[in-house]
């Protein structure tokens, strides 16, 4: 394919499922661009910064892709950056729901727009980011889900106990 693709998400932190998706993505795209979302439903437990920083560090050395972030709705950004494709990782039945209904309502508001879904590795279908920080909360092991430096972050800074309530 030699579509440019994004793969958005709130990346609150980057788990080990995440990175495969990258992974997966970047061996069909030409350019991957991994969008971290200022996301205005939720209040994330790492800044901004901290979570692209996060995912600068796992992903050094993996070629064409690009870490960015954005604001405002995936469709302009998408428009901007001049992509046609939109990556979402699947897990369970699920994410199922909500992820039909952004595919759907991300067509309806950019028509040009395609959505593709990977389903996740079966070894990450447990992972999420909410599990990772609850586990990591309270001293729990969540090294091999989670890339290195999101395991340094999380054992030098740990979570705030409103994080988890994401
Ligand atoms: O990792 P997440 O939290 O499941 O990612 C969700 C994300 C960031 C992809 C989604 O909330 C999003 O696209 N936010 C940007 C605002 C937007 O476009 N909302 C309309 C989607 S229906």
């Amino acid at each position: 394919m030699d579509e440019l693709a994004i793969y958005p998400g709130s990346f609150d932190p980057l788990t080990s499922g995440h990175l495969d998706i990258v992974h997966r993505a970047v061996d069909i795209f030409p350019k991957l661009i991994v969008a971290v979302a200022v996301n205005v439903r939720k209040l994330p437990t790492f800044t901004l910064e901290e979570r692209v920083e996060m995912i600068k560090d796992s992903l050094a050395g993996v070629d064409r892709v690009e870490i960015d972030s954005f604001s405002g709705l995936l469709v302009d950004y998408a428009k901007r950056r001049k992509a046609r494709v939109i990556v979402r990782g699947l897990r369970a039945l699920s994410d199922f729901e909500n992820e039909f209904q952004m595919a759907h309502m991300n067509r309806r508001l950019s028509p040009n727009l395609e959505t593709i879904f990977m389903m996740t590795s079966q070894e990450h279908f447990y992972v999420s980011s909410q599990t990772v920080k609850e586990v990591a909360f309270f001293n729990g092991d969540v090294s091999g889900i989670v890339p290195a430096p999101v395991l340094k972050k999380l054992t030098t800074r740990g979570t705030s106990k409103d994080g988890l309530e994401n």
